[in-house]
């Protein structure tokens, strides 16, 4: 009797230990154990060796082991198949597949980089629709309708509804600004502009602005250029020089236009500078009286000055890209190129 229950419990550590990792193992395990002619049959049959007083003592052992032999055969049944399916033929020991990061645009690298200049000086950033009307674009920033000035931007008009446009320019945000704030008003306004020009390597039919607008009480021409300046040398190091040249805009006075020693010959000449040594970055002026009363703002209490650049002229210069038109072709080996720069 002793000798049938130590076997069986040596059979109960063998299963215990029991793996398989095929089907054809649990099968194995199946037919040695459970089979017709399996180890839980012959051990059954010792039942009738048993002496009566204890017969029931050992059926519930032997129900007992039965029942362990099943749980494990149900058990390595389903391991296996968890590792048949697909997912498990995965190595997770592989390194993973690294996920390609995108890059920046090289336009929003730049617009990132001038937007945080001027936030340093405090400028508050500015932001307005696209889709404008006359006014914001035009009217309110001294242009009237008969205005020749107005030649300088070919404007996109919507055709649905010609008193939409496409704004020409930034300004019309600053004009939304006027609109809403009282001086003192300190703000840079980034965005995409839109005029009717052939698209070139050298011109756009859109484009991207930052420009700005300072107005407070006794904001001088001085205040303008070392703004200017000071932005120049953030941007492109000290070694830059500047040069302001008097200009012509409905909606400052005076006017000016920055240029700054060019940076791929370094002033010698070449095609970029068209061999003058200089490159155009900005246009910027006092805001016109005119602009200032168009808001509500009296021009013998406030003045302010105003600049624009073009976001694609300043990357131009920072990356020496020679085509415009690269900016928005989505060729992904150029727009590459600009990896790690923040
Ligand atoms: N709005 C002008 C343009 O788009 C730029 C500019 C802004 C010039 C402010 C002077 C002052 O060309």
């Amino acid at each position: 009797m002793e000798q049938l229950l130590q076997q069986i419990a040596l059979y109960r550590s063998e299963i215990a230990a029991a793996e398989a990792g095929t089907p054809e193992a649990v099968e194995e395990f199946r037919i040695k154990w459970l089979g017709t002619k399996g180890l839980v049959k012959a051990v059954m049959a010792e039942m009738k060796t048993v002496p009566a007083d204890r017969k029931k003592e050992f059926g519930q052992i032997l129900n007992d082991f039965k029942l362990f032999v099943e749980e494990k055969y149900e058990a390595l049944k389903q391991n296996n198949s968890r590792l048949q399916t697909p997912d498990s033929r995965l190595d997770w020991s592989l390194p993973g597949t690294p996920i390609p990061v995108g890059t920046r645009h090289p336009l929003n690298i730049v617009r990132n980089q001038i937007v945080s200049i001027f936030k340093r000086l405090g400028f508050a950033v500015a932001e307005g629709p696209e889709i404008e009307d006359d006014w914001h674009n035009f009217g309110a920033m001294n242009l009237p309708e008969d205005h020749t000035a107005r030649d300088m931007q070919d404007t996109f008009y919507i055709h649905q509804n010609p008193a939409w446009l496409l704004r020409t320019h930034t300004s019309s945000v600053q004009a939304r600004v006027m609109e809403t704030q009282k001086p003192p008003i300190r703000v840079i306004c980034p965005g995409r502009v839109y005029r009717n020009e052939t698209i070139s390597a050298r011109a756009h039919c859109f484009f991207h602005q930052v420009e700005g607008l300072y107005i407070d009480e006794n904001v001088s021409f001085a205040d303008l250029k070392q703004t200017l300046y000071f932005f120049v040398q953030e941007m492109f190091g000290k070694d830059v020089k500047v040069r302001f040249r008097p200009s012509y805009f409905p909606f400052t006075e005076p006017s000016a236009e920055m240029d700054i020693s060019c940076l791929i010959c370094g002033g010698s000449g070449c095609n970029i500078c068209k061999h003058t040594g200089w490159v155009e970055i900005l246009g910027s002026g006092m805001v016109h009286p005119k602009v200032l009363e168009n808001f509500g703002i009296d021009p013998n209490k406030y003045t302010g000055f105003a600049f624009g650049m073009g976001v694609e002229r300043i990357t131009q210069l920072k990356y020496q890209v020679n085509d415009l038109r690269l900016y928005s072709q989505n060729d992904i080996r150029f727009l590459k190129q600009f990896t790690g720069v923040v």
